[in-house]
């Protein structure tokens, strides 16, 4: 079973579009984990409709959450709301957020807060394109620092809870003419990022907890050169969720 999770960033810009979204993109899905991510505005709407579907193989995430449990953040979400709205999964330190000043300090506080909450949150890590062009050493590198300074202080008490990893290069979101690593690039990053994890996490199964998934301009053509077999668990993908067409056939690809 793959993860497959959708990432509608700020889309659709209607209720009776984000309701139609969803319908049609967990319609018939028996394979895979499927975790839609809409905006904040549409998720208790969602999970009220789509309740039932909510269960095990499809899940509700949003995109951001406030670092501090509640306070004075004007037009901030905290992660009470987004547990009370139905949600289990959280995208955190998306390249996108970190663009704005997110730094990974406050990463680490919305993962530690994510997991005090016993939800699941999707760490987004990945290297510009400066760093892609000194070679796959220093990705690897740059990727190492992120995952010890997003991670730092993190301790699983429950033993089932799992972090999913979502390796998004920087320079392949939103470019989808761009030329994407290959499957041995692939490999060798998530060996990487593995081995890092069992350093961090030296007395847990890496395996059960972690989840490791690429993301950057995901689409149908493109999926199986990522996922699947030995190579990544899943995919967060953006751009092709918000054609329920594309993401089914992305989904039907994978097995
Ligand atoms: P993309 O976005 O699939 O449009 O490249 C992926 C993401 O930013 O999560």
């Amino acid at each position: 079973m793959s993860i497959l999770i959708a990432n509608w960033k700020m889309n659709p810009d209607s209720l009776n579009k984000a309701e139609l979204l969803f319908a049609q993109e967990i319609k018939n899905n028996t394979k895979h984990q499927i975790i839609i991510c809409p905006p904040h505005i549409w998720l208790e709407s969602l999970y009220k409709k789509y309740k039932k579907y909510i269960q095990k193989n499809i899940g509700l995430g949003c995109q951001n959450i406030n670092h501090e449990e509640n306070g004075a953040h004007t037009g901030e979400v905290s992660i009470k709301m987004i547990k009370d709205s139905g949600c289990k999964y959280i995208i955190i330190g998306h390249s996108e957020r970190r663009a704005t000043g997110e730094t990974q300090e406050i990463i680490n506080q919305k993962i530690q807060l994510t997991l005090k909450h016993k939800l699941t949150p999707i760490l987004c890590i990945g290297e510009p394109m400066v760093i892609k062009q000194q070679g796959l050493q220093s990705v690897k590198n740059y990727l190492e620092t992120q995952l010890i300074e997003c991670l730092k202080n993190i301790s699983l008490a429950d033993k089932k809870q799992k972090i999913f990893i979502a390796y998004e290069p920087i320079w392949a979101i939103g470019n989808f003419a761009i030329q994407h690593l290959n499957q041995t690039e692939i490999l060798e990053i998530k060996q990487s990022i593995e081995l890092t994890l069992q350093n961090l996490f030296s007395t847990l199964n890496i395996h059960k907890t972690f989840k490791i998934l690429y993301g950057g301009s995901v689409d149908e053509k493109n999926i199986k050169t990522f996922v699947g077999n030995n190579l990544m668990d899943g995919s967060l993908i953006g751009t092709s969720s918000l054609n329920p067409k594309t993401f089914q056939t992305i989904c039907k690809q994978i097995n």
